[in-house]
């Protein structure tokens, strides 16, 4: 097997053709794998995934790779939290037993010329704030994917409509994976845990706690029968007075669609992001 670092017992494994050999070695055994994608930067919420990853998996394997082609130019991908080491120690720690951290170019080969493309639930919402977005998530967790060929692959609820869009990805092109979606991990305070949440201050920390509450709260009032509109507006009127600069979007949608809905007849799913300073935030949960 080709590793090329040891940290006590995960592999790490840096190339296609060693993270391969890693997965044939594992299914020879007969034993089941599981895939946990991720940026690094790794929090209590990536932790739970691989957790979780044992109840459906023999061998968790992490991927670790800030992936360019999601972010705009506009953001924040140089200044994306790269602790390599860090993450490599808590995996370790999960039982994970091994991690595959590519760099660009073995993602990314030269004359590299493929792009995935989800219509549908990929359009609204984060589509359009972030419109570059779902394309680079799309290739990359497709890549991810067809490299590992796992039996199932986890991802936060946290990035709802990521999780959607995966899951029409993972039918429309076979890919022979079963996808889990893994509830949310918040701090005490309900705040929605995210490597973007240690750039705010502590007093902006106060006003994104409130998030939740208006989400929890929301989804209380949508129960007990209320008007979707007024609830909604009122949602919006509490984040601002919260101290949050602006709303993206506050809307209740589809929860597999994500599109917009008329009647109750549907799962509901009520979703957010809003900055606060120049930190935006996500958050989202079933009404
Ligand atoms: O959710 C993330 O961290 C990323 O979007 C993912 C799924 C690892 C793809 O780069």
């Amino acid at each position: 097997m080709k590793a090329d670092l040891r940290m006590e017992s995960i592999q790490v494994l840096r190339s296609v053709s060693a993270l391969r050999e890693f997965v044939a070695l594992q299914r020879g055994k007969g034993l089941r794998v599981g895939l946990v994608p991720t940026m690094g930067a790794l929090h209590e919420g990536h932790l739970t995934l691989v957790r979780e990853g044992f109840g459906h998996a023999d061998v968790m394997i992490a991927t670790i790779f800030v992936n360019p082609t999601q972010f705009a130019p506009t953001e924040d991908f140089a200044a994306y939290p790269r602790t390599q080491e860090d993450d490599i120690r808590k995996l370790s720690q999960t039982g994970a037993q091994a991690v595959f951290c590519p760099d660009a170019s073995e993602m990314y080969p030269q004359g590299f010329s493929t792009s995935v493309s989800v219509k549908g639930v990929s359009e609204p919402l984060e589509g359009e704030s972030r419109p570059h977005f779902f394309g680079g998530v799309a290739t990359v967790v497709t890549k991810l994917l067809l490299q590992a060929l796992p039996d199932v692959a986890l991802f936060g609820e946290k990035d709802y409509q990521q999780l959607q869009v995966i899951k029409r990805l993972v039918i429309d092109l076979d890919i022979p994976v079963k996808i889990i979606g893994v509830a949310t991990v918040r701090d005490r305070d309900g705040l929605a845990l995210s490597s973007r949440n240690a750039y705010l201050t502590q007093e902006q920390m106060k006003s994104a706690a409130v998030l939740n509450r208006v989400l929890f709260d929301m989804a209380d009032q949508i129960r007990d029968g209320g008007d979707l509109g007024a609830i909604r507006q009122a949602g919006m009127e509490r984040i601002m007075a919260a101290g949050f600069d602006s709303i993206d979007y506050l809307e209740i949608r589809d929860a597999s669609t994500l599109m917009p809905v008329d009647g109750r007849n549907n799962a509901l799913r009520i979703l957010v992001a809003a900055k606060i300073g120049k930190t935006r935030l996500i958050d989202n949960v079933a009404a």
